[in-house]
C-alpha cells in the first residue's frame, strides 16, 4: 500500500484526503492520504522523515511551501514561485512541484476560458506568485494589484525577468488601480485572503464585465461577494473549489503517472464545501 499526505499546520479541516482517496477507489488503487501537521517550523525535517519511512508523495500547505524547498530538488518553475506544494519521493532527492500553478491554468481551460490577452492578480502572497507566474508563462500580459503595493512590484520584476522581453509583460500596482485595469481584462484571479468567511470583495463591483473571467481562490464561502458580483455583471463565474481540485488532480497525475478521475474528485470534493 502506497501512503500519501497533506503536510500543513493546521491540516484538520483538510478536503485533500476525501479528493485523492476517491481517486484511488475509482481507479483501484491501493492507497492511503493522510494528513501530518509539525511544528511550524519542522517542514523540511518532516520531508527527510517522510522519505526515511517510505512514502509516496506529500502535498504541502502553509506554512511549510518555502521551507520545504530545502529538502528536494524543486523545478525550475517551483523554484521560480519560490514554494512548493507537492513532493514526488519517487526520485532522490525528492522532486517539489508547484501543482498551484497549473491548478490556476487547468481551472480556466475546464471553464473554456481562453489563456489570451489581460490578467489581473489581485495578491502577492504565496498564491499570488503561483498564480502570476502561470499565467505570465501562459503568455498573458499580468497586472499584479497587492494591498502592499512594493510586493506588488517585487513579484512582477521577478515575472517579467523570467520571461523574455516582448512575449509576456508584468507589471505591480496597488489595489486603487484595480477600478482601470479591471474593465480592460479578459481575466481576474483574486489571490488574497479577502472575502474568506466574510460578505467583502476586494474588486470595486462596478469595474467588473460581461467579457471578463473571474476565479477566486477562496472557497470558504464557496459563493464569494466577488463571485456574485461577477455574475451579476455577466462575467464567467469560477470557484476556489476549482483551484483545489486541479492543484490535486496535477499532483496525483505527476504522482501516479496516469489520468486523474476528475469527475470523481470533483464530486467528493463539492459534497464537502
Ligand atoms: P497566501 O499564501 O494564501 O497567498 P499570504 O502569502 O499571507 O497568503 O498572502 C496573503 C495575500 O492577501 C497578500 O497579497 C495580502 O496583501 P499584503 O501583501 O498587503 O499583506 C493579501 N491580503 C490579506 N488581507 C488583506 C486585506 N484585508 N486587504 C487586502 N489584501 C489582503
Amino acid at each position: 500500500m502506497d501512503v500519501y499526505g497533506l503536510l500543513g499546520n493546521p491540516v484538520e479541516h483538510s478536503l485533500s484526503p476525501p479528493m485523492h482517496e476517491a481517486a484511488y477507489a475509482e481507479l483501484g488503487i491501493d492507497a492511503r492520504y493522510v494528513t501530518f501537521e509539525p511544528d511550524a517550523d519542522a517542514g523540511a525535517r518532516a520531508v527527510e522523515s517522510a522519505a526515511t519511512l517510505g512514502i509516496a508523495g506529500l502535498n504541502v500547505t502553509i506554512p511549510f511551501k518555502q521551507q520545504v524547498l530545502e529538502a528536494v530538488d524543486p523545478t525550475p518553475l517551483a523554484e521560480r514561485i519560490g514554494a512548493v506544494n507537492t513532493v514526488d519521493f519517487s526520485t532522490s532527492p525528492p522532486t517539489g512541484y508547484n501543482t498551484d500553478a497549473a491548478g490556476v491554468v487547468r481551472s480556466f481551460t475546464h471553464h473554456g476560458v481562453e489563456l489570451t490577452g489581460e490578467a489581473v492578480v489581485v495578491g502577492a502572497g504565496g498564491a499570488g506568485r503561483a498564480v502570476a507566474f502561470a499565467l505570465a508563462d501562459e503568455g498573458l500580459t499580468v497586472h499584479i494589484a497587492n494591498r502592499t503595493e512594493a510586493k506588488a512590484h517585487d513579484l512582477a520584476a521577478a515575472v517579467a525577468a523570467s520571461h523574455p522581453a516582448g512575449e509576456s509583460g508584468a507589471q505591480g500596482h496597488g489595489l486603487d488601480a484595480l477600478s482601470a485595469l479591471v474593465p480592460e481584462a479578459d481575466l481576474l484571479v483574486n489571490a488574497t485572503s479577502v472575502g474568506m468567511e466574510e460578505d467583502r470583495s476586494p474588486v470595486p463591483a462596478d469595474a467588473l464585465h460581461a467579457d471578463i473571467a473571474v476565479l477566486d481562490a477562496v472557497y470558504s464561502p464557496i459563493e464569494t461577494r466577488l463571485l456574485a458580483d461577477a455574475a451579476a455583471a455577466g462575467a464567467t463565474t469560477i470557484d476556489g473549489a476549482w483551484m483545489l481540485l486541479f492543484q490535486g488532480v496535477e499532483a496525483f497525475e505527476r504522482w501516479t503517472g496516469r489520468d486523474a478521475p476528475v469527475d470523481e474528485m470533483n464530486e467528493a470534493l463539492r459534497t464537502r464545501v
